[in-house]
């Protein structure tokens, strides 16, 4: 083994000498570009790996989306391209690591000589053993000579994983110090809402706000998902979501918060909660909150391996949040038969006649569908089973698909609306699909009754809609919020730092059987520079007008429809490059090729669009609503919708009208202004 070591040296330093000129602070130092640019690599040891989890329940939580995993039982040797030292410090994330035949030095980059070595001080800290760590090393003896980090597995019984490696940053010194703590306090789980606040802190600047959605949620930092616990209480909007805030994928669900007064401007909060219990240690997934006795509740999933449990924590303030001692309030214990525990979530709760109702989502045991079961509860802890609210099954799958995701019930009219995310539509634009039914809900026995399959259609036939919840106003308005996002392509500006956002709340109501939704009227509050007019194009001609130009747009027009394509580019370059949305023949189609900065190939279905388009007063009208990222088309007055994420470049910032007949435009815009 000793031999295999030496001669890993060799060709290390032979590598070290023929010097690759990554520059100090590459970004490949977190080994993001997926490959080991501006690395040495000997022997079989170490990986580029995306893989973030290192057992069913616990995180690596590397740098970013990357990092060098070693492996078992592989040997060899990871070295930095070679730096100078000005401030003295160097700092990288480091797990695994049992023995002392795994380890990172410093050596001195023109004669080899090791200076410094290290292993992972923290491997005998219980369950953090994979779990990053960060190791700083005061190197201020050696300022202005060269040198370079060796990571070495000379062990075939071990190994090390390295990530984050940063150069001379003492600011940033002083920032992991804390962070060490953080990636300890979350697995060890001592406080993980300060532990996510910080870390959340910390980080929230690296995004500028020139690089983030102007009015749209996001998390400050990392990822987010569905929107939870939509809410009003204490004179405040509240919104939670889904929210993993150490990294831009998927991982420990914690719920992020906001509060608002008008549905538009934001206040971030501490994290409402962490996955601190047995029967959560997966995360706190989904649910809803409800105002009552004077509380606010959160109800939500426990989710641990191969289990899902409904849970409650209350709050007084709305802000601060304690889980009920005896979660969870609902398990197997409460479920029918033919129930999996495995896929048990996303409660729904609402109040009626002094009682609380859930509607929540089941997998059946025998086969891949799913159903809503109804649950109630006069005190929030004590729940009974109160029926099976509605049954999936082969015959709905081309709508309603396999299982539901995210079910929510809202009462319009005389009419009770099921809103739910099917996951596996066959053919679906986003593989998920978001459908809603319009029914009413028997509270005697629990069923959904005079639905129609035939009525049940899409909410928003977008490529970037998933998991909407609803609230009701104390005016008596029914709002609706989604996740401006799908599951099967990842956030097209994740490279920002935030990944995942949340739709504009929608105004909701019922037509008949038909559910039709507006941008919340509050959006008014932050028009600016209103340009109403009339702008006519002709007949194969386009007009760009830059009073209609931005990235952050409230815009409507409106035409009477002639022969071929009528429309409109939004995010354009000037050269006719940009999101593209079009009537033709009784549809309004949307193509966002142009604003995918390649990410989403050019044939993938999931750029082109189209919905059903009926005029109103015999013009096509449209409304559209920009925000850097973001484009939703609301059509026919709300009739259908589109929603689109969007990468534009610095250039894609115009409007531009287009008609193939000659057509005179209503234009009705306003840039949004905060
Ligand atoms: C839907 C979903 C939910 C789950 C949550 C986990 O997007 O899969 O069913 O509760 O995300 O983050």
């Amino acid at each position: 083994m000793m031999r295999r070591i030496l001669a890993f040296a060799a060709s290390l330093f032979a590598g070290i000498a023929l010097g690759c000129s990554a520059a100090v602070g590459d970004p490949n130092y977190g080994f993001e570009t997926g490959d080991f640019t501006g690395w040495t690599v000997a022997g079989d040891a170490f990986a580029v790996s995306g893989e973030l989890r290192y057992d069913t329940i616990r995180y690596y939580l590397p740098g970013g989306d990357r990092h060098a995993r070693g492996s078992d039982p592989g040997t060899g040797t990871l070295t930095s391209t070679p730096f100078t030292l000005s401030s003295g410090w160097i700092s990288f994330l480091l797990s695994g690591g049992a023995t002392g035949g795994v380890h990172v030095a410093v050596v001195d980059a023109d004669t080899g000589a090791e200076l410094v070595r290290t292993g992972n001080p923290f491997y005998d800290a219980p369950d953090i053993t994979e779990t990053y760590q960060r190791v700083n090393l005061d190197l201020s003896a050696w300022i202005g000579r060269t040198l370079a980090v060796v990571v070495t597995d000379g062990s075939p019984e071990d190994h090390l994983n390295f990530d984050d490696f940063t150069v001379d940053d003492e600011a940033a010194h002083l920032e992991h110090a804390v962070e060490t703590n953080i990636r300890m306090g979350l697995d060890t789980y001592d406080d993980m809402i300060k532990a996510a606040d910080i870390y959340i802190k910390l980080n929230a600047w690296k995004t500028p706000a020139s690089a983030r959605f102007l009015f749209h949620v996001t998390g400050e930092t990392g990822w987010i998902n569905d929107p939870n616990g939509f809410t009003y209480f204490g004179d405040k909007i509240h919104l939670f979501y889904q929210h993993n805030p150490y990294q831009t994928v998927w991982g420990p669900m914690h719920w992020g918060h906001v509060t608002s007064d008008d549905f538009i401007r934001w206040t971030y909060h501490e994290v409402a909660l962490a996955p601190e219990h047995d029967y959560e240690t997966v995360g706190a997934f989904s649910g809803s909150a409800i105002a009552f006795g004077g509380k606010l509740y959160l109800v939500y999933t426990g989710a641990s391996d191969g289990r899902q449990v409904q849970a409650v924590a209350s709050s007084t303030d709305g802000f601060r949040f304690t889980k009920y001692a005896g979660n969870p309030v609902i398990g197997e214990g409460l479920l029918p038969q033919n129930a999996s525990v495995a896929d048990f979530r996303d409660p729904k709760v609402w109040e009626k006649d002094g009682t609380v109702y859930m509607i929540v989502s089941n997998r059946n045991a025998t086969n891949q569908y799913s159903k809503l079961l109804l649950y109630k509860t006069t005190n929030m802890t004590d729940w009974s089973y109160a029926g099976r609210i509605f049954q999936n099954g082969g015959n709905y799958q081309s709508k309603l698909g396999i299982m539901f995701e995210c079910p929510d019930l809202v009462t319009l009219g005389d009419k009770d609306v099921i809103i739910v995310s099917p996951q596996a539509v066959p053919g679906h634009q986003n593989g998920d699909g978001n459908v809603y039914i319009v029914g009413n809900l028997n509270y005697r026995t629990g069923a959904f009754e005079n639905w129609n399959f035939e009525d049940v259609a899409t909410i928003d036939a977008g490529f970037d809609f998933y998991a909407p919840q609803t609230m009701k106003m104390p005016d008596g308005r029914s709002i609706m919020v989604a996740w401006m996002q799908s599951w099967n392509r990842r956030p097209i500006y994740a490279g920002t730092g935030i990944a995942g956002a949340l739709t504009i709340p929608r105004e909701i109501w019922l037509v008949g059987n038909k559910l039709y939704q507006a941008p919340i009227r509050e959006i008014a509050n932050y028009h600016a520079n209103a340009t109403i007019d009339t702008i006519p194009v002709s007949a194969g001609g386009s007009v760009h007008d830059d009073r209609l130009d931005g990235i952050f747009q409230d815009l409507s027009i409106a035409f009477t429809p002639g022969a071929g394509k009528t429309g409109v580019t939004v995010f354009d370059d000037g050269s006719d490059n940009g999101m593209k949305i079009w009537y033709e023949d009784g549809r309004v189609w949307l193509d966002r090729y142009g604003v995918t900065a390649g990410q989403y190939a050019a044939t993938d279905f999931h750029n082109l669009t189209s919905v059903e388009c009926p005029l109103v007063d015999g013009k096509v009208e449209l409304r559209i609503i920009l925000d850097r990222y973001s484009c939703e088309l609301f059509v026919a007055e709300g009739y259908k919708t589109i929603t689109a994420t969007a990468l534009p470049n610095a250039m894609q910032t115009q409007v531009l009208l287009y008609s193939e007949g000659p057509t005179v435009f209503d234009v009705e815009q306003y840039d949004i202004v905060f």
